[in-house]
């Protein structure tokens, strides 16, 4: 291990418990120090891990939380499964600036059950609020708990869970949270798959031909000119459904703020096709801008 990694390993603090992160936070907030966050589900890649470097960049202070949120989950198959490996995951970031990680139990989390119902209104009735329904009310949940608890000036949440970002920023507004959001580029593998923590659990077979789902929908951003929006998506699911073991749940082209779907390319200055695969049991998410005009919202 190099030697600042030993270091780091050694200043970074692991906490458990929020009366011990709150009086830490407390004492950053005296000196003024802005708070980066950034919230993750652990199993950390490059995608979670280029988060912590931009909010390094930005922030004085690092926190990150390793926490598998069991209210977000709508399958119990899926939460079961979901890889958790603590010590692995603060190796990885002890070779980044990280001050803080902050891996809570659920109790510790949730002392009493959260029964708050948030309203996002039509951005969660859309694909995966369509599909797995709850699971942006879970989102919420335990965001604005960890919102609470950090205390952030800023969060970093990756572009690759687009409507998940979406439903944040629309939190964030509801609850008049003072935390800005900050969307983060997808970080892909070589091959162009999205890095995600399930990809570890594809088989060989699955992982070999799971590339196929991000180069199907950077060559279809080849056709905007020429195909009308329904012929692309049709051309997209039928491309990636003739992949053996991939099966495409939902594939939408969505205006990018309202995430609603456009029927034509004009009909919007931020365009985003947004998809949600199937390799054997696993979901693969992903997406790709297809048309991006005003770069500043
Ligand atoms: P998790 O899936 O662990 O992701 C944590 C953060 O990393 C999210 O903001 C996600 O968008 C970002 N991320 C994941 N893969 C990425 C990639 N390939 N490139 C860039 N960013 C990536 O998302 C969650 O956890 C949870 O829902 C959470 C917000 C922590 C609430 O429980």
């Amino acid at each position: 291990m190099p030697i600042y990694e030993a270091f780091n390993l050694i200043l970074m603090k692991i906490i458990n418990t929020v009366s011990e992160l709150q009086s830490i936070v407390s004492q950053e907030a005296k000196q003024n120090n802005k708070v980066g966050f950034v919230p993750t589900m652990g199993a950390l890649h490059q995608g979670h891990l280029s988060l912590v470097e931009q909010a390094s960049q930005a922030c004085d202070l690092v926190i990150v939380s390793i926490f598998v949120n069991p209210t977000q989950f709508n399958n119990s198959k899926d939460l079961e499964r979901y890889p958790r490996d603590l010590q692995t995951d603060i190796d990885a970031l002890s070779t980044k600036k990280c001050d803080i990680v902050f891996a809570p139990l659920v109790d510790e989390v949730y002392p009493e059950e959260d029964t708050r119902q948030f309203n996002f209104g039509a951005l969660e009735t859309v694909m995966e609020g369509k599909y797995r329904p709850g699971h942006f009310n879970g989102v919420a949940q335990v965001v604005s708990r960890l919102f609470d608890m950090v205390k952030p000036d800023k969060a970093f949440f990756g572009l690759k869970d687009f409507q998940q970002l979406a439903v944040i920023c629309a939190m964030t507004k509801q609850l008049n949270l003072p935390v800005e959001i900050v969307p983060c580029e997808i970080v892909r593998e070589k091959d162009g798959l999205a890095m995600s923590s399930r990809n570890m659990l594809l088989t060989d077979s699955q992982r070999k031909n799971a590339p196929v789902i991000a180069r199907t929908l950077f060559e279809s951003c080849n056709f905007v000119a020429e195909s009308s929006v329904e012929k692309l998506k049709q051309d997209v699911i039928a491309k990636i459904n003739s992949t053996e073991g991939l099966e495409v749940e939902y594939f939408e082209i969505v205006d990018g703020y309202s995430l609603q779907p456009v029927d034509m390319w004009d009909k919007s200055d931020y365009i985003v096709g947004c998809i949600a695969v199937f390799a054997g049991e696993i979901r693969l998410i992903d997406n790709v801008t297809y048309k991006k005009t005003n770069h500043d919202s």
